[in-house]
């Protein structure tokens, strides 16, 4: 199953792949945690990547389509991959088919979830992320069972540095301009969510379709 998961940042791709990863036994590829991975790690394409990402704008086309364009080649992508904020261009989307059509392979479905961003809005407020692996929470909708702390390893919780309120409506901006254009252009490909359900009614619509 070759997955493409789109939609507005704090839509819920981050939470309803990994129920997917899990139904499907695929990798998640996100390029936001790819990239924040790459901060931490102070690399080359991190401090160039940080900059951009803390104003809420995006990473160089080229750079993230490097980026995947490595990752699709590893073995845990042979049978299958969710592809989680990525394309959020058109020309990453043009790239993206280009190195599909190199690697003989071919999309299944692009799931688009769909929420108002005011709700987006509120919902940023909210987030906590374990950063070593990525699991998000809501400090109202998807609480932790200990507060401040990760389900698994226990570790700390953080809130995401582009998660204040001035950089969600910048990144809300640039979602509209220059990531929703996708729905359109994938659009055979397409099945859209209603975003604005409970986090298990969307995963329950989503698992519906793909079964
Ligand atoms: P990235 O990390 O990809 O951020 P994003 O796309 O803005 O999406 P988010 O991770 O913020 O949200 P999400 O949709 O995963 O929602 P989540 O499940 O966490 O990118 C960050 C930055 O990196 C970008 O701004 C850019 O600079 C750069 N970047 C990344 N990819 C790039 C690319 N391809 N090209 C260029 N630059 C790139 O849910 C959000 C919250 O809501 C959580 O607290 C969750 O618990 C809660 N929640 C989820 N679903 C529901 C629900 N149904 N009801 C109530 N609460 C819910």
């Amino acid at each position: 199953m070759k997955l493409i998961l789109l939609g507005p940042p704090g839509g819920g791709k981050g939470t309803q792949s990994k129920f997917l990863m899990e139904e499907f036994s695929i990798p998640q590829i996100s390029t936001g945690d790819m990239l924040r991975k790459n901060v931490s790690e102070k690399t080359e394409l991190g401090l160039k990547a940080k900059e951009f990402m803390d104003q809420g704008e995006l990473v160089d086309d080229f750079l993230i389509l490097k980026m995947i364009e490595k990752r699709l080649n590893d073995n845990d992508c042979k049978n299958g991959y969710i592809l989680d904020g990525f394309p959020r261009t058109i020309k990453q989307a043009e790239g993206l088919n280009e190195l599909l059509n190199k690697i003989n392979q071919k999309l299944d479905h692009v799931i688009v979830i769909d929420v108002d961003d005011e709700s987006l809005v509120q919902r940023m407020s909210g987030r906590r992320m374990h950063p070593g692996s990525g699991r998000v929470y809501h400090v109202e909708f998807n609480p932790p069972k200990v507060e401040g702390k990760d389900n698994i390893t226990g570790e700390k919780l953080i809130i995401r540095e582009d998660d204040k309120e001035e950089t969600v409506r910048n990144r809300l901006v640039i979602y509209h301009e220059q990531t929703q254009p996708l729905v359109q252009y994938y659009n055979e490909y397409v099945f859209k969510v209603d975003g604005t359900k409970p986090i298990q009614t969307v995963k329950n619509n989503i698992l519906n379709f793909l079964k």
